[in-house]
C-alpha cells in the first residue's frame, strides 16, 4: 500500500465564533509551518468565509470545510445548506455521516448516500464517518456495522467517486470520551474496511484512498495511531479547538 499524505483534519462541531476561528488559524499557521501533514479544519458554517480569507491572507496550507450539508441542490429546506453554497464560500471538503449526525440527528445510511452523491457531484470531498457503539463493539458486531455502513452510505458510487474520498473510522465509544481505540485495534478495523472497499471497488482504489482515524485523539496518542500502517490519518475533535494543542498532533510532537 502506497500512503499519498497524512491528512490531520480538525472538527470543530459546535464550537468558535468567526472571531475565535480567525484567532485560531493566525496561532494555528506559523505552528504547522514545517509540517509535511495536509490540514484540513472542518469549522461551523458561519465560520467558513472567514477563515478561508484569512487562510488566504497568511498563505496556510489548510484546506476549510464543512460538517454537514443537505443532500438537495437547493429547495424550499428550511435551516439547510447546500454544498453549491458551501463551495461558494471556498469550501474544500464536507464531513458525512459522523456519529453525531447518525445519532442525534437519526441520519440513515441510505440519507448520508444522497448527500455523498450531492457532494461528490458539486465537487465538495466527501469525508465519511463509519463506526460502530459500544453495545455494537462488546457484542462483537464491529465489522458487520462497519461493512453495512460502507455499503448503504456508498451504495451507487463508482470508484472512480471513491477515489476523490476519505474515510474516517470513529468508533463512537472513542468519541469524546478520553478512551481511545488502541492503535492495534484500530488498525485491525481500518485494515478490515479496506478491505471491504477493496473487495466492492477494487483493490486500487482500497490501496490509495485515506483512512482517518478519529475518537480522543491526543497528542500523546497521535503518533502510535499514525504509526499504523492502515491508518492514514486523523480526525480530531476536542484536541482541535487549541492551536497549539492541535499543532503538536499535527507535527508528531509529544506533549
Ligand atoms: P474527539 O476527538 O473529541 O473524541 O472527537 C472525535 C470526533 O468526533 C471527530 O469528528
Amino acid at each position: 500500500m502506497s500512503r499519498t499524505s497524512t491528512v490531520i483534519a480538525g472538527n470543530w462541531k459546535m464550537y468558535k465564533t468567526t472571531c475565535e476561528a480567525k484567532t485560531f488559524v493566525e496561532s494555528l499557521a506559523p505552528l504547522i509551518k514545517k509540517s509535511q501533514a495536509t490540514v484540513y479544519l472542518a469549522v461551523p458554517f458561519t465560520a467558513i468565509d472567514q477563515t478561508v480569507q484569512v487562510v488566504k491572507e497568511l498563505g496556510a496550507p489548510i484546506t476549510i470545510g464543512a460538517q454537514n450539508m443537505n443532500d438537495a441542490a437547493e429547495g424550499a429546506f428550511t435551516g439547510e445548506i447546500a454544498a453549491r453554497m458551501l463551495k461558494d464560500v471556498g469550501a474544500g471538503f464536507v464531513i458525512l455521516g459522523h456519529s453525531e449526525r447518525r445519532q442525534i440527528f437519526n441520519e440513515t445510511s441510505a440519507f448520508i448516500n444522497k448527500k455523498v452523491k450531492r457532494a461528490l457531484k458539486d465537487s465538495l470531498q466527501p469525508i465519511l464517518c463509519i463506526g460502530e457503539t459500544l453495545a455494537q463493539h462488546e457484542s462483537g458486531e464491529t465489522e458487520s456495522v462497519l461493512k453495512g455502513q460502507l455499503q448503504g452510505s456508498l451504495e451507487g458510487v463508482t470508484s472512480e467517486e471513491l477515489s476523490k474520498m476519505i474515510i474516517a473510522y470513529e468508533p463512537v465509544w472513542a468519541i469524546g470520551t478520553g478512551k481511545v481505540a488502541h492503535p492495534d485495534d484500530a488498525e485491525k478495523a481500518h485494515a478490515f474496511v479496506r478491505s471491504v472497499l477493496a473487495e466492492a471497488w477494487g483493490k486500487e482504489v482500497a490501496d490509495h484512498i485515506v483512512i482517518q482515524y478519529g475518537g480522543s485523539v491526543k497528542p500523546e496518542n497521535a503518533v502510535d495511531l499514525i504509526r499504523q500502517p492502515n491508518i492514514d490519518g486523523l480526525l480530531v475533535g476536542g484536541a482541535s479547538l487549541s492551536a497549539d494543542t492541535f499543532s503538536k498532533i499535527i507535527n508528531g510532537l509529544l506533549a
